[in-house]
């Protein structure tokens, strides 16, 4: 009996610990957006639209998620320096251009994460290291 008991006891801490990890990542996630939805707000909010839906052929929406993707890799530069010339976003093309907005690697991390998790919905952070690895590499 006092092994069962001792057993189950180990078997409860083990399962605590896992569910402690997995919501530790879902904290640091959830961070991330209320941060990126001040940057967001702030920063990116006038062009893009309140729900990341652009605006005509001026400003592209930020809900293509085949264009985000396919363009993971340079996401962080083209927040940081903007970007400029043809572009097709969601099935339209843009030829327009987006000014710098120099923002800190933190805030960049920020503002991809709200725009994977609250504007398309999805789960994954865009870590810091990710977007401090991106910036080293820009054109
Ligand atoms: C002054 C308007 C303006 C602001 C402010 C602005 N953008 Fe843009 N953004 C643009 C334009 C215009 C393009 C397309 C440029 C082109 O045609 O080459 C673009 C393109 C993009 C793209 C690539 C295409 C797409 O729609 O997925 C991303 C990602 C993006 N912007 C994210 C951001 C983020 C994040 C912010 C805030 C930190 C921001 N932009 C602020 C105007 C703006």
């Amino acid at each position: 009996m006092r092994t069962l008991l001792t057993t189950c006891f180990i078997i409860g801490c083990l399962l605590l610990a896992l569910i402690g990890c997995q919501n530790e990542i879902d904290i640091r996630t959830a961070q991330y957006t209320v941060n990126g939805q001040k940057v967001y707000i702030t920063h990116c909010q006038n062009c893009h639209g309140e729900k990341g839906e652009g605006l005509g052929n001026l400003y592209p929406p930020l809900t293509d998620t085949k264009f985000l993707k396919d363009n993971q890799q340079n996401l962080a530069c083209i927040v940081k320096y903007g970007t400029t010339g043809e572009l097709e976003v969601a099935g339209k093309k843009f030829n327009n251009t987006m000014p710098a907005s120099n923002l800190s690697a933190v805030d960049i991390a920020y503002v991809l994460t709200y725009i994977s998790t609250k504007i398309n919905k999805g789960k994954e952070i865009f870590p810091l290291n990710e977007v401090e690895k991106q910036l080293k590499n820009c054109q």
